[in-house]
């Protein structure tokens, strides 16, 4: 594997497909119906196959489950739901081999409450050092009742959480910004830095080529932890986004960069447009998530801006872009162009879904994302066009937003469900034969046509759609990393080339449109009608 891109010899980051694994739903190799290590070490050949570059897999760390993995109670082990340590280091070999490239999500934000630093600074008490590592405050009100402060978790109600005496005494509360399990730890503590160097210090030593920063701008908190509404109006948020916290991903780039070979970084960050290009400044992280094109509606207007802005903001510092259509957190793609509403801005109650309209238009949006400028990330089961599963009974969801939330956001399930792989029924080869138990959340029937077996070697299925689509990229000098430029076009039309001999266009109107001069096609999203391109489909064409 070389560090660099064959065609361009720039870091194989600036351009690669980057496949999102979520453990627990990818393959379960142990039979207890939730995905493990031993299932994504036996379906590395499926993703060498596929045609990505690198694999990113969601937190495998030790952990109490209160979040799925996002709150880890032990950075340096493996969760025995998933396997082993030796496991991990096994599959980083092996996807090597196979030419894979393997990213570990950081969660560097909060841990969990059951990690043996919290559980010390719960038992040492006010004024331990051991509290000094996380935001222990004092309550207010007449007998400290009442939060410190005004700050709301991301999952619904307080960000903190009131500590009590083993004999039920309430004591002083802790912040977390996510679930009461997730405690923020203390960044201004250098013993809480010198702990996260070590850490990435540890997988950087097993070989990993790189680390997803979970929020990666909440770190930092204000001094004096201020209430949010008593702050001016426009006054930056007080737990997000502070200068301080451009710093530690310095440091980090220092270290990563230490190590043979090119490590690299993504932040999940959501900043405004204005912060964005700080985070990716050439002394800090390589790359961000790209959450306004995964927000934006399935509109012309709305993707050609939301395309010039991302160009626009990386262009200065010089990072490449990066197009992502889902995630773990993220309603699926399918669905969210299936609604009347195409925009994501927050989950919601289902509503009306058409998912041939949403399929033909996530298909579209495949090719539109792997022509982009940059790198690009699939995430698990969007290859084979699943769809959210809306209808999970509420006893069988886990996701902890439900709770939180009082049950007004249906939380994050639906797009978490088991990838099927083969058969006719649930669990679709989830699970080895025999293994008797169901998979941790339940499977549609309709998913027996839209297993990878069903949909391999069918010319118009979505998988082979994908792998098509990711064995040009890669063949395509002009894909990946590189000049972009608009073209004309009608409008309603998205028309791009990406240097001399690459056009892509998206049909975003009503109508079929005439293609462009061009000497072949090399992909189309969709069957073309009479030589014209049909709504809500994409071609790629070699231009004359
Ligand atoms: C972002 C992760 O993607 C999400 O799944 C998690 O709940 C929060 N961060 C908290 O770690």
């Amino acid at each position: 594997m070389s560090d660099d891109d064959q065609q361009s010899g720039r870091p194989w980051w600036r351009s690669a497909a980057i496949y999102q694994i979520y453990p627990r739903s990818y393959a379960d190799g142990n039979g207890d119906g939730v995905g493990d290590i031993t299932g994504i070490r036996a379906r590395l050949p499926y993703l060498r196959d596929l045609g990505v570059d690198a694999v990113w897999i969601s937190p495998w760390y030790v952990s109490p489950m209160a979040d799925a993995g996002y709150d880890v109670a032990d950075y340096r082990d493996i969760d025995p739901l998933f396997g082993t340590l030796a496991d991990a280091e096994a599959l980083i070999t092996e996807a090597h081999e196979l030419g894979l490239r393997i990213i570990v999500d950081m969660v560097p934000n909060h841990c969990s409450d059951q990690h043996p630093w919290f559980r010390t600074a719960l038992a040492d008490g006010p004024g331990s050092p051991a509290r000094q590592l996380f935001h222990f405050r004092p309550g207010v009100g007449e007998s400290g009742e009442l939060p410190p402060n005004d700050w709301q978790s991301a999952f619904g109600g307080p960000a903190w959480t009131r500590t009590s005496a083993p004999d039920g005494t309430p004591g002083e509360w802790y912040l977390h910004m996510f679930a009461p399990q997730q405690p923020d730890w203390n960044w201004d503590q250098p013993r809480v830095r010198a702990e996260f160097e070590s850490i990435l210090r540890f997988w950087l030593d097993r070989g990993v080529d790189g680390f997803r920063i979970d929020v990666a701008s909440l770190l930092v908190k204000q001094d004096g932890l201020p209430d949010e509404g008593t702050l001016p109006p426009g006054a930056p948020a007080p737990h997000s986004d502070r200068p301080e916290v451009h710093d530690i991903y310095r440091s980090w780039r220092r270290l990563a960069d230490s190590y043979p070979g090119e490590r690299a970084f993504v932040g999940e960050l959501w900043v405004s447009p204005e912060a964005l290009p700080r985070y990716l400044r050439e002394d800090e992280l390589h790359t961000a998530f790209n959450f306004p094109f995964l927000q934006a509606a399935w509109e012309h207007g709305a993707l050609r801006k939301v395309i010039d802005e991302t160009l626009t903001l990386h262009a200065p510092v010089g990072a490449p872009a990066t197009w992502v259509l889902g995630s773990h957190d993220a309603t699926r793609v399918v669905t969210r162009y299936g609604r009347a509403d195409t925009s994501f801005t927050e989950r919601h109650q289902p509503v009306p879904v058409d998912l041939d309209l949403g399929t033909r238009r996530a298909r579209a949006a495949a090719l539109l994302s792997f022509a982009l400028p940059g790198s690009v990330y699939v995430y698990q089961g969007d290859e084979l066009g699943l769809w959210e599963v809306e209808d999970i009974p509420l006893a069988l969801r886990q996701d902890p937003a439900v709770q939180q939330s009082g049950g007004t956001d249906p939380g994050r399930d639906g797009c978490r469900v088991p990838l099927p792989w083969e058969g006719d029924e649930a669990p679709f080869g989830f699970s080895p034969p025999d293994a008797g138990t169901e998979p941790w959340l339940p499977q549609p029937p309709a998913w027996k046509d839209h297993t990878v077996a069903a949909e391999t070697g069918d010319p118009g299925s979505t998988l082979e759609l994908h792998r098509n689509a990711l064995r040009i990229r890669r063949a395509e000098p002009a894909l990946g990393d590189g000049p972009f430029a608009w073209l004309p076009s009608a409008d309603g039309v998205l028309a791009f080339t990406r240097g001399p001999g690459f056009t892509c266009l998206v049909n975003l109107t009503p109508d079929p449109v005439e293609l462009p001069a061009h000497t072949e096609q090399l992909l189309a999203s969709g069957p073309l009608t009479d030589g014209l391109l049909p709504p809500d489909t994409t071609v790629w064409l070699r231009a004359v």
